[in-house]
Order: C-alpha cells, then sequence, then structure tokens
C-alpha cells in the first residue's frame, strides 16, 4: 500500500480528484464510486473540473459500492439519489444517469439483485479505480466486521456502530437508519485495478493503523487491501494519528513524488 498523509481533509482531496483526472480519459473508463461524507470534497472537486472544462466523465461509466435494502426510491439519502446529486444533477461531472449504475435494492429479491449487480460489474470490464471510505469499525462498501475476505456483491446487515454514525443522515434517529444494504463484496472490490481511500478525522484513526499495520483478520475487513497491488491510502493527519510508521510513509511518499 502506497500512504499519503496530509494536512487537511482538503489537501487529501486534491490528490485524489487528480489521480482521477489523470486516469479517467481511458476510453469506457469505470469509476467505483463510496458515499458518506469523506468523499464529498473529492466530488466538488469533479464537479469544478468539469465545469472548468479540465475533466469529463460523460464517456465514463460508475458503480455505488453499496445501497440500502428498503429505503424509498425517494429518499434523499438513498444512495443513487446521493451520487445522482453529487455527480450528474446540474451538469455534474459530465457522469450521466444511465452510466451510474447502483444495486437495485428497492424492490423484489436483494440477493439477486446483489449476484445481478456483481455481474453487471464483470461486464463493464471491471473498475478501473475504486474510490474508498472507511467506517470507524473498519468496513468498506458495507462489509462490517466478521465476513468472508473474498465475497463477492452481497446482502448484508448494519452494524450497531455503523447505524450509530449514520444516524445523522437520518435526523439523527438511529431507528430510520436501513438495518439491510447491498454491498459489494471483498473480493469485488479487490478486483478493481485501483483503489484509492480516502479517511479524514481522528474518529477514523484506529481503524487507519489497523489498515495500514495490523494484520489482515476480518475483524478489521479493510486490511484485506494490504494484498492489493496498487492501493493508496489519503489520510490527513489526524486520521493518521496511530500510525507508528508515520516518518517512513511522509519519506517514501515524498521520495515517490519528486521521482
Ligand atoms: P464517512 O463514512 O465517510 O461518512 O465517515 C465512511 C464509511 O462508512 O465507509
Amino acid at each position: 500500500m502506497h500512504i499519503g498523509i496530509f494536512a487537511t481533509p482538503d489537501d487529501a482531496a486534491d490528490e485524489a480528484a487528480k489521480i482521477i483526472i489523470d486516469a479517467h480519459t481511458r476510453p469506457g473508463f469505470v469509476l467505483g464510486v463510496a458515499t458518506g461524507s469523506t468523499p464529498l470534497p473529492l466530488y466538488t472537486r469533479l464537479r469544478k473540473a468539469h465545469a472548468d472544462g479540465k475533466s469529463d466523465l460523460s464517456g465514463a461509466q460508475a458503480f455505488a459500492l453499496d445501497e440500502y435494502v428498503g429505503i424509498a426510491a425517494d429518499h434523499p439519502e438513498r444512495y443513487r439519489n446521493v451520487l445522482l446529486t453529487e455527480l450528474v444533477k446540474d451538469g455534474g461531472t459530465g457522469l450521466t444517469d444511465e452510466a451510474l449504475h447502483t444495486p437495485n435494492a428497492l424492490t423484489g429479491d436483494p440477493y439477486k439483485a446483489a449476484e445481478e449487480y456483481d455481474a453487471s460489474i464483470r461486464e463493464a470490464g471491471g473498475v478501473d479505480i475504486q474510490i474508498l471510505g472507511i467506517g470507524a469499525d473498519g468496513h468498506i462498501g458495507f462489509n462490517e466486521p466478521g465476513g468472508s475476505l473474498t465475497s463477492r456483491t452481497n446482502v448484508g446487515a448494519l452494524t450497531e456502530q455503523t447505524r450509530r454514525d449514520n444516524a445523522r443522515f437520518f435526523d439523527d434517529d438511529i431507528d430510520k437508519v436501513p438495518t439491510q444494504c447491498v454491498t459489494q463484496g471483498l473480493g469485488t472490490i479487490m478486483e478493481a485495478r485501483q483503489l484509492v481511500l480516502l479517511a479524514t478525522g481522528a474518529a477514523k484513526a484506529d481503524a487507519v493503523r489497523e489498515l495500514v499495520e495490523g494484520g489482515i483478520s476480518a475483524r478489521w475487513p479493510a486490511t484485506i487491501m494490504q494484498m492489493h497491488t496498487n492501493a493508496i491510502v489519503l489520510v490527513d493527519e489526524p486520521a493518521a494519528a496511530k500510525l507508528e510508521l508515520a516518518d517512513y510513509y511522509k519519506a517514501q511518499w515524498k521520495a515517490l513524488h519528486q521521482a
């Protein structure tokens, strides 16, 4: 893994935007997109770059990591709606509504939806760059502790901690947070050609320490990223505060970026 430690969340978002803008001109580019608060500054940058004529995702496809099961179609926190707002609406990043793929978790059989979603990622040729956040409990996507490290897209239950963390999007009422989701599995996520994980703030310091320096374990699902050949972890100082080898990662980042 390649660790970038930045003074502020904005600096980390600048770096993530640069990685995507430099890569996305490949025909048929496929971007994996994440929800949550952390990637929002990145999406702001992608919209600005589009408005300035420096980036255009109109030829790209995007696949969301996950979706709540049973949320109302028009709920603003339905991840499809969040991503339409962030990436598509009013010109957004250039990405079109039809090119934004999210698990169809509203109706019918979520298990079938999960299987179909996995197949649709494969049919698109796989994800080129997967943007990731990380939960305080070490989840990526909604892959909570204790699951398979090689899972495919599947139906999962959210932990109490995740539902508490996400209550801020649901009138601070944990009872309004859905209990189930369809999520890309860890095996699915690991097939992306590049992973770019963003983590900011002190609340992520334990998860970042485990991700970078812990043993690979289903207790901290994100640790599977240590097995990826092209994974970049972009963090701010508070999120990096518990990294034992922070000075080394900084020196390594500097050396590689001056080369
Ligand atoms: P956050 O969520 O960016 O809102 O902290 C990250 C996650 O749960 O993956």
